[in-house]
């Protein structure tokens, strides 16, 4: 009988479907995974989950619209006078074996396309141009990467070539009795006070689009929960973790607090 040390380092995730079996699947078979959905939804804790179960290390690289290709794969450095290559987090994460989790990939520069397509397709290398290297990515690599289809630019669209290239889950908030759980055992406040608070946020989420850019997000009720835990008053709390941050438009603040007086009366 093998005995199996508990894990406690494996951060909490509580899974909305089957994208656990999914990112599995993913990881054995060698294939890259996308994960779109808006912002506060989970999906960085779903990966860090992830790589902590299935034992792999983890590179998270925010991507941003300077971020290019050598700052993935790395650059020629000065270092004494010596010129000396630095692999960058890339180019680290497929030699180890490990995950590399590209954060809202659609931000990128063009460039960085280039160096993605032989890693997730079947070729599954990662060419360095300027040292001449190809590196055949172990069966422990595998790319993840994210963006917010709300926010999508015309301009930063993937490209059907990228997208076709890997997997795709779409998260989305969760259904109110998992949101309930989530916010409960992350705040540690009891589940009978967040259940009002995961209401609310069905009550915001329906006016998205029309006054709000993006929906209340799990990450922002997971503040508001602390800080009633912490001892705070609902109103000062919702003012501060679900009002101001979602809006700075006086109308649409008026409109949110009339949702909280018709949900805590
Ligand atoms: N299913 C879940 N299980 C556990 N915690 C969750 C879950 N969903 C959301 N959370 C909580 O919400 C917080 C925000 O989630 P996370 O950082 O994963 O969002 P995200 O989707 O990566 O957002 P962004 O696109 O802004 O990076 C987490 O720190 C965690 O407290
Ligand atoms: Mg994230």
């Amino acid at each position: 009988m093998t005995l199996h040390a508990p894990r406690f380092d494996v951060p909490f995730y509580q899974p909305a479907g089957d994208e656990c079996a999914l990112f599995e699947a993913a990881h054995i078979n060698g294939l890259p995974l996308l994960l779109k959905g808006p912002t506060g939804c989970g999906k960085t804790r779903f990966v860090e989950h992830m790589a902590a179960r299935i034992g792999r290390p983890l590179y998270t690289v925010a991507c941003h619209d300077d971020l290019s290709a050598s700052d993935l794969i790395g650059r020629y450095l000065l270092r004494g006078g010596q010129t000396e290559w630095a692999d960058g987090p890339l180019t680290r994460a497929v030699r180890e074996g490990a995950i590399c989790y590209l954060d809202e990939v659609v931000e990128a520069r063009r460039d960085v396309t280039v160096v993605l397509h032989p890693l997730t397709d079947d070729r599954r290398t990662l060419m360095l141009d300027r040292t001449g290297e190809e590196i055949k990515a172990p069966p422990g690599f595998m790319l993840i990467a994210s963006y917010n289809p709300g926010y999508q630019n015309v301009l930063k669209r993937l490209k059907p070539s990228t997208r076709q290239r890997f997997l795709s889950i779409s998260f989305d908030f969760p259904a109110p009795a998992v949101e309930i759980t989530v916010v409960a055992r992350e705040s540690g406040l009891d589940a009978a006070r967040v259940k009002p608070l995961v209401r609310l946020a069905g009550h915001i989420r329906a006016l998205t689009g029309m006054d709000l850019e993006e929906g209340v997000s799990t990450r922002l009720l997971v503040y508001a929960a602390t800080l009633i835990a912490g001892g705070m008053g609902v109103d000062r709390a919702l003012q501060a973790a679900v009002i101001e941050p979602l809006t700075d438009e006086p109308d649409v603040q008026v409109a949110l607090r009339d949702l909280i007086t018709a949900v805590y009366g």
